[in-house]
């Protein structure tokens, strides 16, 4: 008689990356939405994509061509050579919404093939790995993404290699209204706008930014987080791409936010507050202006929230 072979499912959170002047290098996990992922030893060895629903379609079957078979390949291949996993991705996030989307896929397949394998990796392992997939996805393996859908929380990325992943505290106060405008901008389309080199006067700026960022988050002081999230190298490369973005940012800052930028690579913005109402308030502006430039799309009101984890195993 065959062995049994439980799919184990996993989820993995949609995340906000660069937060303004940390490019790259910073990202937090959203509470709410994200990825399901199944896994279970497979009969041949290799990936094998048995199912993709939420995607329209959209999204590769084939295991080379998919972020999360990307992913569990490169796995097996540093892990489990003679090992088969096969997958079944539940996408709850939008394609190309700047949530991090190809990167909760392929975390989500990671902590699920781990469990399945019975492997035990860690998180910085299963972070290097999950670039592999952002490699395929958009050409940059970065990890600002990957790197707090899988520990969870607000994560500084100061190293690639070796990777070094630095957990920061979050103030437990931060809100984020986080809208995602109805089109769609894709990461390869989004970093081909930046430029390669940069002025030195601007990247003093943006470095001290960002000092001041992880300051005011061991602080929990919210109005220096919101003073700090100003992005003057990558923002406005990005903001024509966006249609309506500079009037909800201007409209959200008006109104109060502590802060609004792009998330990731966009379309979807995000605006920071210090309470549920205020983001709420922030929400409907983004929803009113994102209207009227023609591109209403979806929104939700947050918390940074904990990083891919398995939720059940199933036998059937
Ligand atoms: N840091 C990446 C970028 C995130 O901005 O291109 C992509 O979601």
């Amino acid at each position: 008689m065959s062995r049994p072979r439980p799919w184990i499912e996993a989820f993995a959170p949609a995340t906000v990356s660069n937060l303004g002047p940390g490019f790259d290098c910073l990202g937090l996990a959203l509470r709410g939405p994200g990825d399901r992922v199944r896994a279970r030893l497979g009969e041949q060895p290799g990936v094998t994509i048995v199912k993709v629903e939420g995607d329209g379609g959209k999204l590769p079957r084939a295991a080379d061509k998919n972020t999360a078979g990307v992913a569990v390949a490169e796995l097996l291949r540093r892990h489990a050579p003679d090992a088969g996993v096969e997958l079944e991705v539940y996408k709850g996030l939008p394609l190309g919404s700047g949530l991090g989307s190809s990167g909760a896929s392929a975390c989500a397949a990671l902590v699920a093939a781990d469990a399945a394998l019975g492997l035990g990796l860690q998180p910085a392992q299963l972070v290097d790995l999950a670039r592999e997939g952002e490699r395929v996805a958009c050409g940059a393996a970065h990890p600002d993404n990957v790197a707090p859908a899988i520990l969870g929380g607000v994560v500084l990325i100061p190293q690639l290699d070796p990777l070094r992943l630095i957990a920061l505290p979050s103030p437990a106060d931060l809100w984020l209204a986080v809208y995602t405008p109805g089109c769609s901008v894709s990461t390869a389309e989004a970093r081909a706008v930046l430029p390669a080199q940069v002025p030195l006067a601007a990247t003093v700026q943006q470095a001290s930014r960002l000092g001041l960022l992880v300051h005011a988050l061991h602080c929990g002081d919210l109005a220096l987080l919101g003073e700090a999230i100003v992005d003057e190298l990558v923002e406005p490369c990005r903001a024509r791409l966006i249609p309506g973005y500079l009037d909800a940012k201007a409209a959200c800052c008006e109104a109060g936010a502590l802060a609004c930028s792009i998330s990731g690579s966009g379309p979807t913005t995000f605006a920071l507050a210090g309470s549920r109402g205020r983001a709420e308030a922030m929400l409907a502006i983004l929803e009113e202006c994102f209207t009227l430039a023609g591109v209403p799309g979806n929104g939700l009101v947050d918390q940074v929230g904990p990083g891919a984890r398995v939720v059940s195993t199933l036998l059937h």
